[in-house]
């Protein structure tokens, strides 16, 4: 067998078999990249890249921001490897990575390096199915509100200590307001909502709070998540701008260690 793919849920998550030397075949990426928009998450079982063949079908898939000018981002929450551990915390809660910018993330390629004991599995819910399985009524209700984001937010709900340098870092990334429902240039909406989410612009606080946390509780119903039990050498894919995810949390000190690789959006939220 040289290229199979196969569903994992029913709206979310597909498993791809394939032979590594098939990620640099330019009609198989294309797949890859249609499957992922379609599917939201793709899983490669024990694939075993290293980092310069990750990078290779990073810049294949789209365009690879170059973090730290080496375009893969050790994620650790050890903080002898990783001065910044503790933001990692934020990622046990769900989340849409870049809502602090205009433009997010498109996708994200993540390689499973030392994995924990306990916890660490990743979780993704597709957030544009939740949309489209909503009654009319709630999206006739969605259309126009803004909600605001903001960092420092996140954090706290995450509880990473306000220190004044924290503090400081975090306010650095002002707040900034998307729409909640996200209309693509491809026609499809999904919903912009997580822990960053602070507030519906303009509504009464308790109305809002209710309403995102309604939808957060909807969006990830067991229907629309497909969550994955690491194994060392496994890569996820998934598509940033219509999938939350979470992590479930882990010990600090476990030395789990996973290879990240960003690839920018090519449109801002709208
Ligand atoms: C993340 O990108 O939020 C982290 C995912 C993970 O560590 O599994």
């Amino acid at each position: 067998m040289t290229f199979s793919a196969r569903p994992l849920q029913e709206h979310i998550g597909t498993e791809i078999q394939i032979q590594p030397e098939l990620l640099a075949s330019a009609p198989v990426v294309a797949r890859l990249r249609e499957l992922l928009v379609q599917r939201g998450v793709l899983v490669f079982k024990q694939l075993h890249l290293n980092d310069d063949q990750q990078l290779t079908l990073a810049r294949l898939l789209g365009n690879l921001r170059e973090e730290l000018g080496k375009g893969i981002y050790k994620i650790t929450l050890d903080k002898k490897s990783n001065a910044h551990a503790e933001y990692l915390k934020g990622s046990f809660l769900w989340h849409i990575d870049g809502t602090h910018d205009d433009i997010p993330p498109f996708a994200t390629l993540l390689t499973g390096h030392s994995l924990s004991e306990t916890g660490g599995q990743t979780e993704f819910a597709n957030s544009y199915a939740a949309y489209e399985a909503l009654p009319q009524a709630t999206k006739d209700k969605l259309e126009g509100l803004k909600v605001e984001h903001s960092v420092e937010l996140s954090m706290s709900r995450a509880g990473v200590e306000a220190t004044e340098d924290n503090l400081n870092y975090w306010r650095s990334f002002p707040a900034k307001q998307h729409n909640l429902v996200w209309t693509h240039k491809s026609g499809r909406k999904s919903l912009v909502i997580g822990c960053h989410a602070s507030h519906v612009v303009g509504m009464d606080k308790q109305e809002s709070d209710a309403l995102l946390s309604e939808l957060l509780e909807w969006a990830t119903r067991p229907e629309f998540v497909y969550r994955h039990e690491w194994s060392p050498g496994d890569l996820i894919i998934w598509d940033n701008t219509g999938v939350i995810h979470r992590v479930e949390p882990y010990p600090l000190d476990c030395g789990r260690v996973m290879h990240r690789s960003t690839l920018m959006a090519e449109e801002p939220f709208a």
